[in-house]
């Protein structure tokens, strides 16, 4: 590659390389999920299914040469109702086809039932070295309304097993739920920040999506969501109190310790660059100095299928023009607390980013530049992150 060519992949990648592996069986279907996940009955052979990732793996990798896996991250579904075999497997296919960095952030997402944790050191022994665990609440009855299959004890004794046997991990919660009050929730969080003293949550806000069972529960007027303005309560003593707590925002929805942040997530915020394997997957690959936006077949059993067929389950491998690239750049990084450097939006989307919007949202306090040059989304435009997004795009 030329010298341009390297400097092109390198502003388009950020040098950024990692791997996320989609497993989309679920032991039951949540009413708020919309992710790909599926639940199957019946006779089911994982060491045949997990030969398609190994295949899979193949294909993505002789597409993308030379790389240095930095991060991997297993989600679903439920990634821990794999054998860990499975995930040693799928591990090692992957150090057969790339150099693996010496630090690289090997994630897991897991659910915390007991009969899961039974599997953490198995996964630990296969190289996971960070687990994502979906405790989503602290207290029974939302547990129980969300569906959940584990009980709060269960849930709390996985995340201190999990924090005895990785070297990182964190647990997912979900707030601004039908019926939750702010007392509620500070009561909650606070619980939530003691035990995740490890230093990393993820704090979601509950989005009602299409296609689920709360999407029909709330057009029929049967969940009690709370109201614009409640919401901006929920996520103001969210920020607060993560922030009081030493875990400070470092994207909407993500809080850290400095340093303990998600690298794989980071990756996809800086816009890098990442193969995506297993049903459903998306990817952005840099081949032939442009950006593709790869899509995997949903269906797992038809995934297999193809991949059977064709050694790979791709359906979508769309080249991504120079502003569809610019437009994706602005949406993922300014979710950052870091914001995003407009120079390398510049290069990458072939036009600069508008003197006059970034003054007229500077003036009405919705967007900052930072000392370095980046520009960033200001706490109080955060609430109205997809308006800015907008604003800066047109
Ligand atoms: C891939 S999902 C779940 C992973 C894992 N199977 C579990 O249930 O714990 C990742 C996270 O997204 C969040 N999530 C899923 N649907 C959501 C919704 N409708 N609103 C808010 N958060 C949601 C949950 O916190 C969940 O842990
Ligand atoms: S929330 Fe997790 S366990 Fe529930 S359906 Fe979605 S992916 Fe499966």
């Amino acid at each position: 590659m030329s010298n341009s060519g390297t400097d092109a992949a390198l502003t388009a990648t950020g040098g950024l390389f990692g791997v996320y592996v989609h497993w989309p069986f679920c032991a039951a279907k949540c009413p708020y999920c919309d992710f790909n996940s599926h639940v199957h009955r019946g006779a089911f052979d994982e060491s045949a299914y997990v030969d398609a990732y190994a295949r899979e793996i193949a294909h993505f990798a002789a597409e993308t040469p030379g790389r240095t896996i930095q991060s991997v991250f297993f989600g679903g579904g439920t990634p821990s109702l794999m054998d860990p075999r499975s995930v040693e497997r799928i591990l090692n296919e992957l150090a057969r086809h790339w150099t693996i960095a010496p630090d690289v952030e090997i994630t897991l997402e897991a659910n915390p039932t007991s009969v899961e944790a039974d599997r953490f050191r198995g996964y630990r022994a296969a190289g996971v070295n960070r687990v994502s665990l979906g405790v989503q609440s602290l207290r029974p009855e939302p547990l129980a309304a969300l569906g959940r299959r584990h009980s709060v004890e269960e849930a709390i004794a996985a995340v201190r097993l999990a924090q005895s046997i990785f070297p990182r991990s964190s647990f997912d919660l979900i707030y601004a739920r039908p019926h939750q009050t702010l007392a509620d929730w500070r009561g909650e969080l606070a619980e939530a920040l003691s035990l995740a003293d490890a230093g990393h949550l993820s704090l979601y806000q509950l989005t009602i999506e299409q296609g689920t069972r709360y999407f029909d529960l709330f057009n029929a007027g049967k969940l009690a969501m709370p109201n614009e303005d409640l919401s901006a309560d929920f996520y103001a003593l969210t920020q607060d109190m993560t922030a009081l707590a030493g875990l400070p925002a470092y994207e909407i929805s993500n809080h850290a310790r400095p340093g303990e942040e998600s690298r794989h997530n980071l990756l996809y915020w800086r816009y890098g660059e990442y193969v995506g394997i297993g049903p459903g997957a998306h990817g952005r690959l840099w081949r032939e100095g442009t950006r593709h936006a790869t899509a995997i077949e949903k269906l797992p059993f038809k995934w297999q299928q193809l991949v059977a067929e064709q050694g790979h389950g791709l359906v979508t491998d769309d080249t991504l023009t120079w502003e569809e690239e610019g437009d994706e750049m602005l949406v993922m990084g300014l979710r950052l607390r870091e914001g995003i450097d407009p120079a390398r939006f510049a290069r990458i989307a072939r036009r600069a980013l508008s003197p006059q919007q970034i003054a007229a949202l500077r003036d009405i306090g919705f967007v900052e530049t930072l000392p370095n040059g980046f520009i960033r989304v200001t706490e109080k435009g955060w609430p109205v992150l997809d308006a800015v997004v907008a604003d800066l795009a047109a």
